[in-house]
């Protein structure tokens, strides 16, 4: 697979050469089956403070990926490694997808193996179904048989992931529970050879956001074969500036436009998000929360949509005029009515900023015409 022709290139692609690079320096014990030891997948996702050498003499630092809590990342791997499934749980936006992706990718060399969760999801989807026309003609053998992505993770031993689990009815989730713990899997219509053993190496990474139906309505028989992680919101507002603006250079490079990620736009852009998100400013106002999620997530979002506007319209630097816009869309998104609670917010918080700061706060003061 080439990087340059795909849209999106999964982790597997993208980290292609940290990924070589930590396997040949790879010195440590790896559970069967696993392509990279726990400490290297650590690095891999939490980074390394030097350049580390492959390939004979070509160096490589290994970048940061998921900021918050280390522990958890540990915790994580430890889990994979052992005869639980793995739960994300957590607010839209928090990394869960791609945290299970780097997780995946790191410990299996691949992330694509991968169910999408829908309240229209079967269990033919969780566990195998069929090729009608050879199902036919030669009757259930195992050519006919067409395997799920769990399917293929037992089958091979590698990371299936479950991405927003608990979307699916629940009659379908809790045909994982026999799989996850007793890690076999039965498909009575190929009689005697009609048990499938997973391979060392097999588990399962779920997702699930608390904004959906939620974990509540997981069967407790189903929990207890899972290790829940909780992710929350990052809460350091420079920090989520970095990451906003290490995410839209990636994506701006990717999409091969030129433009300049502006710092300042994007603290701008950050601390919005987060006296948003939080419901109060850094001076300890209340503000009144909209019901969008106003996660990481959407404010990269924002900023990309922000940056491509200036390249394809503006011909200029990123401007505050075409974010408020965009900040707008991420508002209104669960109600039209919050329009007025982004308009207290800049007529109250903004306004008081823009006069103790001037510059580009008052400017996205005055780019409150647009919220209407
Ligand atoms: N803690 C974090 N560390 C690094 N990036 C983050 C973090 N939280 C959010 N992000 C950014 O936001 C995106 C979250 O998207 P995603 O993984 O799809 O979230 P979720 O699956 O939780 O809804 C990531 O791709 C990343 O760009
Ligand atoms: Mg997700």
């Amino acid at each position: 697979m080439k990087k340059s022709n795909i849209l999106k290139p999964p982790v597997e692609v993208f980290y292609e050469e940290e990924l070589k690079a930590l396997e040949q320096n790879d010195k440590e014990l790896k559970p069967k089956n696993w392509r990279l030891s726990p400490k290297a997948v650590k690095t891999f996702i939490l980074g390394s403070s030097r350049n580390i050498e492959y390939n004979d003499g070509k160096k490589i630092k290994i970048n940061k990926k998921f900021y918050g809590d280390d522990s958890l990342i540990e915790r994580c791997i430890i889990t994979l490694a052992g005869n639980r499934g793995l739960m994300l749980v957590g607010e839209p936006g928090t990394a869960k997808t791609m945290l299970s992706e780097l997780l995946s990718a790191a410990i299996s060399g691949t992330s694509t193996n991968t169910v999408q969760g829908t309240a229209g999801t079967t269990e033919d989807m969780i566990k195998y179904s069929w090729n009608y026309a050879m199902l036919l003609g030669t009757g259930p053998t195992k050519e006919a048989l067409v395997p799920s992505p769990l399917y293929v993770g037992m089958n091979r031993g590698i990371i299936t992931r479950f991405e927003e689990l608990t979307r699916c009815p629940a009659e379908v989730q809790d045909s994982l529970i026999s799989i996850v713990s007793d890690k076999v899997l039965n498909i009575p219509e190929l009689g005697d050879e009609g048990l499938l053993f997973a391979e060392p190496g097999f588990n399962i990474i779920a997702t699930a956001n608390t904004r959906d139906k939620g974990v509540n309505e997981m069967s407790s028989a189903l929990k207890r074969r899972f290790n829940f992680e909780t992710i929350f919101p990052i809460s350091d507002v420079s920090l989520e500036a970095k990451i906003i603006e290490q995410e839209v250079e990636k994506l701006v490079k990717e999409s091969g436009i030129k433009v300049k990620i502006d710092r300042d736009v994007v603290n701008i852009l950050a601390t919005t998000f987060h006296e948003l998100r939080e419901g109060v400013s850094a001076q300890g106002s209340r503000i009144d929360k909209p019901a969008a999620v106003m996660s990481t997530a959407e404010a990269v979002s924002v900023c990309y949509q922000t940056a491509m506007t200036s390249y394809y319209f503006e011909k200029s630097e990123m401007r505050v005029d075409s974010m408020v816009q965009n900040i707008l869309g991420t508002v209104v998104k669960e109600s039209r009515d919050d329009i007025d609670k982004l308009k207290n917010y800049f007529n109250i918080i903004i306004k008081s900023k823009s006069l103790k700061e001037g510059g580009l706060w008052k400017e996205f003061y005055e780019a409150r015409k647009w919220i209407k």
